[in-house]
C-alpha cells in the first residue's frame, strides 16, 4: 500500500470508528491486521515490534502454535456448556492454577474487573461470617482494579471515579505501601486489604523490598484478609509465576486475568481455605470458565512451564532494563527504569511520554504511555535478546526524533 493509500485507509478507519464505536478509547493511528511472536503487521504492511502485547495479555506472543491448536481443537469439540456441568478443561486449569500458586480453590470469570468484583464479594461475606459484619476494604492510592462499580470503588484515581459517583461505599485509600497508614486505617469495620504487588496503570510503581511481606504480616496480626490483584503482574511476567512469590507473601484471595488466556478472555479468583466462603447461589457467571477459554489458558500455562518462560522473563527483563537504562547516559531524559521482569516502567524527567510513544510508532515500535512521564513495556514473555536490542534501537531513535522536534529535552 502506498503512503497515500495508507493515510486514506487510516482516516477511513477513524471515521468508521467515530460513527460506530463509543468514544471510550484514545486509539493509536494504526490498524493491526496480523501478528507473529512479538511482531505485528499493520494493514499497510508495516512490521512493528509490539512491546505492549495487548496490555500484558499476549504472553506467548501472537500466533503461538500451541495456543492456536488448543483453541482450534476445543472449538471443534465443545465451545460452551454453562456452569451447570463439569468440563475437563475447567478442572485442569483450576488444578494448574492452584499448583502454581497456594493451596486454594478457584472461581472462573471473564475479565479482570469481574475477578475483582468477586474478590470484593468474597471479602464482604467473610467479614459477615468471621469478623462481626466488617465490610470495609482498605485499598491503595494509585490503585487500578477495573471499571465496574465495585472494582471502580476500589480504584483510587478521581479521573476514573468522578463521572460515576456515588460509588459503592466501604472502600478507603491509603498511600501505596505506607505501612503506618495501612495499620492506622484498619479497624473493626475492616474486612480486607486489597492491592497490586506492582501498580501498573499508575506508572509501574513497585513496593519497596520486604513491604509486601510486612503487609501480609500486618493482615495476619489484625485478622483481616489480604487480596492481591495479580491481574497485570501475574502469569510469570515479573519473573515468578506470581509477584507475591518474590517475598513468599501468599494472599488469602488472588485475582487473575489478562495473560491467563493468552488473548482469550478469562479471569479467575483463587481463595485460600480461610477465605473460601462462597456457597451455591452466592456468585456465578454464564460464560466464566467456559471450555474454550479454559483450554486456551491450559495451553498458556503449559507452554510457560515447558519453555521456562517465567525464568526467561526474569533474565530478559533484566537485560531490557539494563539496555534501556544505558540510553540515559546518552542524554535521553530517562530518570528511572522501574518494575520487575518484563513489567517495566521508564520514568522520564520531562512530560514527553506521549510524544515518545507516538514517535516510536513511526519507528515501528509499539510502547505505551501511562501518564505524561512514564512509558510502559510489557512485552510477550517469548521476546529474545535480539528483539530487545532491536526494540531499544528503535526507542532510542524515537527519543532522538522527539528531541529533534523541539518538544523533548
Ligand atoms: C491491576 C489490574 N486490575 C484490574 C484490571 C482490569 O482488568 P480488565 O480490563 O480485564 O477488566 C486491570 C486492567 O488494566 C489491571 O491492570
Amino acid at each position: 500500500m502506498s503512503t497515500h493509500a495508507a493515510t486514506g485507509a487510516r482516516q477511513a478507519a477513524a471515521e468508521r470508528a467515530k460513527a460506530a464505536l463509543m468514544d471510550t478509547y484514545q486509539r493509536q493511528p494504526i490498524t493491526l491486521r496480523s501478528g507473529h511472536g512479538v511482531w505485528v503487521t499493520t494493514d499497510d504492511g508495516r512490521e512493528m515490534l509490539d512491546l505492549v502485547a495487548g496490555i500484558a495479555v499476549n504472553v506467548l506472543g501472537h500466533d503461538h502454535p500451541a495456543l492456536r491448536e488448543a483453541i482450534a481443537g476445543q472449538a471443534a469439540t465443545l465451545v460452551h456448556t454453562s456452569n451447570l456441568y463439569y468440563t475437563e478443561p475447567q478442572l485442569e486449569l483450576a488444578e494448574l492454577l492452584i499448583a502454581s500458586a497456594f493451596p486454594s480453590r478457584v472461581f472462573f470469570c471473564n475479565s479482570g474487573t469481574e475477578a475483582n468484583e468477586g474478590a470484593i464479594k468474597l471479602a464482604r461475606k467473610w467479614g459477615k461470617l468471621h469478623r462481626d459484619g466488617a465490610h470495609v476494604i482498605v485499598c491503595a492510592q494509585g490503585a487500578f482494579h477495573g471499571r465496574t462499580m465495585g472494582a471502580l470503588a476500589a480504584t483510587a484515581h478521581p479521573r476514573y471515579r468522578k463521572p460515576f459517583e456515588p460509588l459503592p461505599k466501604g472502600f478507603v485509600h491509603v498511600p501505596y505501601g505506607d505501612l503506618d497508614a495501612l495499620e492506622q486505617s484498619i479497624d473493626s469495620a475492616t474486612c480486607a486489604v486489597m492491592l497490586e504487588p506492582i501498580e501498573g496503570e499508575s506508572g509501574v510503581i513497585p513496593l519497596p523490598p520486604g513491604r509486601l511481606a510486612a503487609i501480609r504480616k500486618l493482615c495476619d496480626e489484625r485478622d483481616v484478609l489480604l487480596i492481591l490483584d495479580e491481574i497485570q503482574t501475574g502469569m510469570g511476567r515479573t519473573g515468578r509465576w506470581w509477584a507475591y512469590q518474590h517475598e513468599d507473601a501468599a494472599p488469602d484471595i488472588m485475582t487473575v486475568a489478562k495473560a491467563l488466556g493468552g488473548g482469550v478472555p478469562i479471569g479467575a479468583i483463587l481463595a485460600a481455605p480461610r477465605a473460601d466462603v462462597f456457597e451455591p447461589g452466592d456468585h456465578g457467571s454464564t460464560f466464566g470458565g467456559g471450555p474454550l477459554a479454559c483450554a486456551a489458558a491450559v495451553a498458556v500455562m503449559q507452554v510457560l512451564e515447558r519453555d521456562r518462560l517465567v525464568e526467561h522473563a526474569a533474565e530478559v527483563g533484566d537485560y531490557l532494563a539494563e539496555s534501556v537504562s544505558a540510553l540515559a547516559g546518552r542524554g535521553v531524559p530517562i530518570e528511572s527504569v522501574r518494575g520487575r521482569g518484563l513489567m517495566l516502567g521508564i520514568g522520564l524527567s520531562d512530560d514527553v511520554a506521549r510524544e515518545v510513544a507516538a514517535a516510536a510508532l513511526d519507528e515501528g515500535l509499539i510502547i505505551n504511555a501511562v501518564g505524561e512521564r512514564t512509558l510502559r513495556l510489557v512485552p510477550a514473555l517469548v521476546i529474545t535478546r535480539g528483539e530487545v536490542d532491536e526494540a531499544v534501537q528503535r526507542l532510542s531513535r524515537a527519543f532522538d526524533a522527539v528531541a529533534g522536534s523541539g518538544t523533548g529535552a
